[in-house]
């Protein structure tokens, strides 16, 4: 399958994102001449009289005075990834949950209502319900993503629509600009958790959304080596976030993980193109199965949401999910255990490929009610050759070959 029958204009903003992503615009000298930027690894700032700590206080938010505040190794990576997403603002947290809770802690207050558009991250969908339990949140979830549904859900306290675009799991598209249209109607706040796209592949900002959630985890980070979150809005709203969620709850992310980031940023560009080629590729291989049914990622889509992504993304990464024809614990068990390059783990966006699937044979009859497959296997695609992975999967199989039904 060619890339190019999706996206007409893929690298309209190849070369800013280019620039963010290198070390071409970072200022070197500030560190010695250091091509690689130190990681300023302190908790306090010392001042040089009391009078410089005094006026630092009165500009807290810009100065560095204590790293929970601002530290320069963590501020080179906000400073990135607002960059990437067209953003005025970014701050960064010790986990995406950690930027989840401090987005819905900031924008919403008991007695208030949140709409929630296509299927959203489990967790993030677990801490609505907390806060409905322990704070007086309303909630209702849209899982079609239509301008129409969300409309009617649409209460006089509704003060954020959240959504993620291709939605976890079903990796259905939602059209981001509609919805940003419908909301500022409304006066609601508009949330995009982005991590599947990247900024590479979707700009939220851009289509008219406030707020972009990040789990750095996953591509940004890019190695499986670090925890990481990021919230990118304009200066006002982020004042918001900064102050309460941001200080006060104290979910920040450390120097040595934003050092981190900020080497896995530099790969962001080369690594995404290299997902996109050996996600299409083991596609490709998948829908030439007889025995593989329900390939969800957005590279299947239908042609009403082909529409959709040609106007708001820019690529594809390599998190999608299949389902084995007549598939079933023991089939899904033997299907994973036989596998050897693919590494069985639930997080995603790393070099390595990854395999999981929701079926854990105890809990057959939940799946069953929440309408997923028991042969469902979720698969992100990593860095290595497309031929070993495919030659994987065909072996996997070969192994459960006679196991369906
Ligand atoms: C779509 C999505 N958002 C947010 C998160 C949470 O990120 P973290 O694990 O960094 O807290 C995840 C983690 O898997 C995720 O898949």
């Amino acid at each position: 399958m060619e890339i190019s029958h999706f996206f007409t204009d893929a690298d309209r903003y190849a070369k800013e994102d280019h620039i963010a992503c290198s070390g071409q615009d970072e200022d070197h000298e500030r560190y010695f001449g250091a091509v690689s930027a130190p990681i300023i690894q302190t908790s306090l700032f010392v001042q040089k009289n009391y009078q410089a700590y005094c006026d630092d206080m009165q500009h807290e938010a810009e100065r560095f005075i204590y790293s929970r505040g601002l530290n320069p190794t963590v501020q080179m990576v906000e400073q990135k990834l607002a960059k990437l997403e067209r953003g005025e603002a970014c701050r960064c947290f010790a986990s995406g949950m950690g930027a989840i809770s401090a987005v819905l802690m900031a924008n919403l207050n008991s007695g208030d209502h949140i709409i929630l558009v296509n299927n959203v991250y489990g967790p993030a969908m677990a801490l609505i319900k907390q806060m409905t339990r322990k704070f007086g949140i309303h909630y209702d979830v849209v899982l079609d993503g239509t301008t129409e549904s969300i409309r009617a859900k649409i209460r006089p306290t509704t003060r954020v629509i959240y959504t993620e675009s291709p939605g976890t799991m079903t990796m259905n598209i939602v059209d981001l600009s509609a919805i940003a249209e419908l909301a500022k109607a409304h006066n609601i706040t508009t949330v995009i958790d982005n991590t599947w796209a990247t900024p590479l592949f979707q700009k939220p900002l851009t289509l008219g959304f406030d707020i972009v959630i990040h789990s750095c985890t996953k591509y940004l980070g890019g190695h499986s080596d670090l925890i990481a979150g990021a919230v990118i809005t304009s200066q006002a709203r982020m004042a918001e976030i900064r102050d309460f969620s941001h200080q006060l709850l104290g979910a920040v992310l450390s120097p040595f993980a934003a050092w981190l980031l900020l080497r896995g940023l530099r790969t962001l560009p080369v690594r995404m193109r290299a997902h996109q080629e050996n996600v299409m590729q083991v596609i490709d291989y998948l829908k030439t199965r007889p025995d593989v049914e329900n390939i969800r990622h957005p590279c299947m889509a239908d042609d009403a949401q082909q529409t959709i992504i040609r106007k708001q993304m820019m690529g594809f990464s390599g998190l999608f999910s299949f389902e084995i024809r007549d598939g079933h614990f023991a089939a899904v068990k033997r299907f994973i255990d036989s596998c050897r390059l693919f590494k069985v783990g639930c997080s995603w966006g790393g070099y390595e490929s990854l395999i999981i699937s929701p079926n854990r044979g105890y809990n057959e009859p939940s799946l069953a009610a929440d309408n997923i497959a028991p042969g469902l296997i979720r698969l992100s695609i990593g860095q290595e050759s497309p031929s070993l992975l495919i030659a994987d999967l065909d072996a996997a199989f070969t192994a459960i070959a006679g196991m369906r039904g």
